[in-house]
């Protein structure tokens, strides 16, 4: 294995970047944010160590789901620029050294598609087996829907027509009829477009419902009996076009499941996905202050291919989803992070961001950010994450963790000039808003969150066997400590987490180790761990504490 290997499979130590153009920067002060803005904070990301930019949707939409619900697969919504500078913002940052995906959302269109509108017009129209269709009346399906606070079904009675339409969310989304070769071709034919101005691949929205063929007749199956054939399809008409270009996958299954849609050993399908599985037990184990529940997570991840990769993350745009902990595991994070009604979501997820939960203790929440970047995985962030943003309850559902990015201490937090009753969402009040929590603050204190984010990406970026890596769970005393190693070739990384207040030693041993190693920290500026004849260490470690060690030989040529 090459160093050189990293740069092939880039997306293996990338770190991923996710924001909405509509809430980061609004320069032409019409309130909402902009293609344009988001260009003049392209080096504030690279500064960052930002290396790839996942772009949430900005296409033409009816904004009933903030975007995810498309009117055009081609287009650029207009308030938010011009496809000439959606092209400058990915020429840019690629001279940045920045790469850009896009949400690829084809589970479904808005209602408002064209397609949609003609497939509603007349039951003749060739635009009607876009969409699934059923005659007769529907069994009772509140249990499927996505959204209960909404909707009570995943069928929609279309008056006109008199039949009923598929919808797995809102039902100004009607999923689209995947078993219609002119659907696929149109997916393909969109992903091409974007592909051929410089993307650099997607993340791909609900890919479970997006094969599924729920409510499709014996026919419309003969036409689409290999779903996962049609995932290894779009991986490689991905590869064949950018030669190395990804799909990130949403898919919130069990980890034995999820294997899958990686395309299993063969690793053709899916380039990378969500571990939603690692993050759901992170909170449990930080409500517990038990690493357990997250080490056992970890040990029964599966293996994957050497050319897939798990995302890691610990907030996402959405409702933090605990949906795959038992009912009385979720009932102890609420109560650990969200014990307000108003902070929870669907009965299954918090609508806070990590360091509201975390009362703001800066220590806890370095240690989190510590641990999600030391695990194996491509860390993804959601913008704002890198200073501590936090969340807006004022504002309904979902929405009120994506508030405008806060630049500055001055009015709407710097991210628009425009009146405050103008901007697309109000900023965060309070404790957390932009008067306290700003980059222009954090970008000159070497002890901010932004300057130890700074760090951790760096550090990250220089350990590909971070990335590489399969994990070992250490054996340790503490209930309360995660103790990691990663070793890729000769690369060796112990990572030690102290997911308590109380402080500690961590004895522990390194296979094949002696005292002709050491352990040099790669976060703090502290002597070096001593290692015994028999590979024996002591780490010490302060409440919330957490440190990374680099394993080199004494004579070793490894910067650290
Ligand atoms: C998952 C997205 O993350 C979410 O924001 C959206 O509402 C649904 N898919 C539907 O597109």
């Amino acid at each position: 294995m090459r160093i050189s290997d990293t740069s092939d499979l880039w997306w293996k130590t990338a770190v991923i970047y996710c924001l909405d153009v509509q809430t980061f920067m609004d320069w032409n002060d019409d309130g909402m944010g902009d293609f344009a803005g988001l260009a003049e904070r392209i080096d504030y990301l690279s500064e960052l160590g930002v290396t790839c930019l996942w772009l949430m949707p900005f296409h033409p939409t009816t904004d009933r789901d903030d975007g995810y619900d498309i009117t055009d697969y081609y287009g650029v919504d207009p308030r938010l620029g011009s496809a000439g500078e959606f092209v400058e913002l990915v020429r840019t940052a690629r001279d940045r050294g920045m790469r850009v995906i896009i949400d690829l959302v084809v589970n479904h269109t808005s209602d408002r598609h064209p397609w949609f509108r003609a497939a509603r017009r007349s039951k003749a129209s060739p635009y009607r087996d876009f969409y699934v269709w059923r005659a007769d009346r529907p069994p009772d399906s509140h249990k499927d829907v996505t959204f209960p606070d909404r909707e009570s079904s995943i069928w929609e009675y279309d008056e006109k027509t008199e039949e009923w339409y598929l919808h797995r969310f809102y039902r100004t989304q009607p999923d689209l009829n995947i078993t219609n070769p002119r659907v696929r071709d149109e997916i393909v034919k969109a992903m091409g477009f974007w592909l051929e101005l410089g993307i650099s691949g997607f993340r791909v929205d609900a890919v479970p419902f997006v094969i599924e063929t729920t409510g499709v007749d014996q026919q419309e199956l003969d036409r689409f009996r290999d779903p996962h054939g049609y995932l290894r399809h779009l991986r490689s008409f991905v590869g064949r076009r950018t030669g190395d270009g990804i799909l990130l996958g949403e898919v919130n299954l069990p980890h034995q499941d999820q294997k899958a849609f990686f395309g299993g050993k063969d690793g053709d399908e899916l380039t990378m996905q969500f571990d939603f599985i690692g993050m759901q037990n992170l909170y449990l184990s930080l409500a517990r202050e038990d690493a357990r529940p997250l080490a056992r997570a970890l040990r029964r991840r599966p293996a994957i291919s050497a050319e897939s990769q798990w995302a890691t993350f610990v907030r996402n745009h959405d409702e933090l989803t605990l949906d795959k902990l038992s009912d009385e595991e979720r009932a102890e994070v609420f109560a650990a992070f969200g014990p307000q009604p108003e902070m929870q979501l669907y009965g299954r997820g918090l609508r806070r961001r990590l360091p509201t939960m975390l009362d703001g203790d800066p220590r806890r929440i370095r240690m989190v950010y510590s641990l999600m970047f030391s695990l194996p995985g491509t860390p993804v962030l959601l913008y704002g994450e890198e200073i501590g943003m936090g969340e807006n309850l004022a504002i309904d559902g979902r929405l009120a963790v994506r508030t405008p990015m806060q630049w500055t201490a001055g009015r709407n937090g710097g991210f628009s000039r425009a009146a405050p009753s103008r901007l697309v969402r109000p900023v965060v009040e309070g404790s957390f808003g932009p008067e306290h929590v700003n980059v222009a603050a954090q970008r000159g204190d070497p002890d901010s969150l932004l300057a130890f984010m700074s760090l951790l990406i760096r550090r990250y970026r220089e350990s590909p066997e971070l990335g590489w890596a399969d994990l070992r769970v250490l054996d340790q005393p503490h209930r309360h400590v995660l103790a990691t190693e990663c070793a890729w070739d000769d690369r060796r990384i112990v990572a030690v987490h102290n997911l308590s207040a109380v402080a500690c030693t961590v004895p522990t041993t390194l296979d094949g180790c002696d005292t002709t190693y050491q352990l040099i920290d790669l976060l703090e500026d502290r002597d070096p761990v001593e290692i015994d004849g028999r590979g024996r260490i002591d780490v010490p470690l302060e409440g919330y504490g957490y440190r990374w060690l680099r394993l080199t030989p004494r004579d070793g040529r490894r910067l650290a």
